[in-house]
């Protein structure tokens, strides 16, 4: 059984992933990228369902964010050279946000680009990282500062994967979900907001909604002129305190005070977030730490601080201005002790 959104497919076993894969390689010289912890948990598992893949080469990387480099890059371009890829080769990437953002870079400047496919083994590569075509790498302390727009050929999406998370990857996972509900559809955040807890199991049925709200998205706005930048609601102050969740909380306040959003839609939105993501569970920065991470926000144009804010559930807008002592009122206000 399988749905498709897009060129995204959901499978609902290891079996049906290997048939997946061996549809999509046949005929193709093959690589596979993934990092040691990926190796050890599920690969094995696959090869010995046959995918198909024969002799291909596995590039194994160490798992963390510190892999997404030029200098990776770099040792993965020599061995594709060494191994002789061509032009038609196909790479196929299986891990979570860091695989794919790295593989998809490789992938997509390697002889110009080639093919390649995603199997997200994180909740949030599944529903974000794997989907709409941003590629890239860190440099210098930035993240995500050289990289590429390119889809992949296929995303393979298997929620077997995420029986073996820890409880805080599935919520940075669930909190892109709620994203998705609250700037594009009451629904899908209705659905969320009603679970009694996060869990694999509850979580599951719903992975393909929110993956086809960001495929929507994406799809009318691939190069983020416009209106992909709604993904970035609670992405300004959450990337500062490393917690999306309770960026959505402190920007919805941002919302509310600027009077783009009713108090009724800003107290459900609360509370769902509260629910899930009690802010007493985490240490909050003090401001200033927060405001240098902001006034250096890659959305910001001409000196102005622009946000992406919801202004309804289900609605948000985007390139709205907004200045450091609204964000410190708000910021007080939702996480004052
Ligand atoms: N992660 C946000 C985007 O893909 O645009």
């Amino acid at each position: 059984m399988e749905s498709v959104v897009n060129n995204s497919i959901k499978v609902d076993s290891l079996e049906e992933l290997a048939g997946q894969i061996r549809s999509l390689v046949a005929g193709r010289s093959v690589f596979v990228l993934t990092d040691s912890n990926i190796q050890e948990k599920w690969i094995d598992n696959l090869i010995a369902l046959d995918p198909g893949w024969g002799d291909a080469e596995i590039l194994e990387v160490e798992p963390g964010e510190d892999s997404k480099s030029i200098e990776v890059c770099s040792h993965l371009w020599s061995h594709l050279l060494d191994c002789n890829a061509d032009r038609k080769a196909l790479l196929i990437n299986i891990g979570g946000g860091m695989i794919t953002d790295l593989g998809g870079f490789v992938a997509s400047t390697y002889k110009r680009g080639i093919s390649f496919v995603h199997i997200p083994t994180s909740l949030l590569g599944m529903v974000d990282a794997a989907n709409g075509g941003k590629t890239g790498v860190n440099h210098f302390h930035t993240k995500n500062s050289i990289g590429t727009f390119q889809l992949p050929e296929q995303v393979l999406l298997f929620a077997g994967f995420l029986e073996t998370l820890e409880h805080r990857e599935l919520k940075s996972g669930f909190a892109e979900m709620l994203k998705h509900g609250l700037i594009k559809d009451a629904q899908h955040w209705n659905d969320l907001s009603l679970l009694p807890e996060i869990t694999p199991k509850n979580i599951s049925p719903l992975i393909l909604q929110s993956v086809g709200i960001k495929e929507a998205v994406v799809k009318n706005d691939f190069y983020e002129s416009g209106e992909r930048k709604l993904l970035n609601v609670g992405h300004t102050v959450g990337h500062a305190i490393e917690a999306v969740a309770l960026g959505i909380l402190c920007e919805t306040h941002i919302a509310l005070q600027l009077r783009i959003l009713a108090e009724r839609d800003y107290k459900e939105i609360t509370e769902v977030i509260k629910k899930f993501f009690p802010p007493s569970d985490y240490s909050i920065p003090p401001f200033e730490e927060v405001s240098h991470y902001l006034l250096n926000d890659k959305k910001n144009a001409a000196g102005k601080l622009l946000f992406s804010l919801p202004t309804a559930i289900g609605h948000a807008t985007y390139n709205f201005e907004v200045t450091i002592p609204q964000i410190l009122s708000s910021y007080n206000a939702v996480f004052a002790k």
